[in-house]
């Protein structure tokens, strides 16, 4: 792989023609966009930090900036970023990357000029970026001779996405503002934190979307992404900076209680990742 700043600049050309194709007046695409950028520079970020070579630089900046491909044609059909059986933006992305799409006049991976030899590991790497666990099965991939680079790229794209959205909050303030009776809004005014949600916070899992009820559970999912990182890097940020992050962004909109069973388990869960070094 030749000149990684060359791939990658042209790369983002092609990412802002797609990106034209939606309306750029509206805060939600534009949000989206910009946490695609932010995404593209964490992973090369990390993959600095983790010393790659060009390929590898290569596939984790395009990676980052084309795994949510899918969010903009979610937002415009949809109004909405939460996922469901019909639309799991994931999968999606890969969807709208590898078949034929009008706008374009072809396949957008093609669109992107992403190697022939890298798409099943781009393939494999956002198929698994959202999920709850990376599933060795999501398209198909075992038993293909990209199986380690793609597992790789798999774990380095979550990293990098957590990193970003614990790092930039506007989307808790967005949300907040929208006020939660609004239809695209399925959390409620009611406080505490839902059993479900502690149950698999305490088991230092990543907690479930449709458990979320209450402002403290959206409080404690985000924290929960504190479980999953991959790296050695990205965990020392996240205990270094955000996961007290998370507790200024959220105190405005917890009442006392809840914001001190927050800061509780933001305590406890650094206990636990500190020892487990
Ligand atoms: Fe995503």
């Amino acid at each position: 792989m030749e000149n990684v700043n060359y791939q990658l600049t042209k790369l983002k050309r092609k990412f802002r023609e797609f990106v034209a194709l939606y309306d750029l007046s509206d805060e939600s695409i534009v949000s989206k966009i910009n946490h695609s950028k932010r995404v593209c520079n964490k992973s090369l970020y990390l993959g600095r930090k983790l010393n790659l070579d060009a390929e590898n630089m290569y596939l984790a900046g395009t990676i980052g900036l084309i795994h949510d491909v899918a969010r903009f044609e979610q937002w415009t059909r949809f109004k909405t970023y939460k996922d469901s059986q019909k639309f799991n933006h994931s999968y999606m992305s890969n969807h709208v990357l590898f078949n034929v799409d009008r706008s374009v006049k072809g396949r957008l991976i093609d669109f992107f000029e992403i190697p022939v030899k890298y798409h099943d590991i781009v393939r494999f790497a956002i198929c698994n970026h959202g999920n709850k666990e990376i599933s060795p099965l999501c398209n198909n991939l075992r038993g293909t001779n990209n199986g380690n680079t793609a597992m790789f790229h798999a774990k380095l794209i979550r990293d990098a996405d957590k990193l970003d959205l614990l790092n930039n909050f506007s989307h808790v303030v967005l949300l907040m503002k929208k006020g939660f009776n609004e239809q695209r809004s399925t959390l409620q005014r009611t406080e505490g934190a839902s059993s479900a949600v502690l149950q698999e916070f305490n088991n230092h899992r990543l907690v479930d979307r449709t458990n979320v009820v209450t402002i403290l559970d959206y409080a404690l999912m985000q924290t929960a992404f504190g479980y999953d990182f991959n790296f050695e890097p990205p965990k020392q940020i996240y205990i270094n900076k955000l996961a007290s992050n998370i507790y200024k962004s959220f105190r405005p909109y917890l009442n006392q209680a809840d914001a001190q069973t927050l800061r509780f388990h933001i305590q406890n869960q650094l206990k636990y990742l500190k020892n487990k070094r």
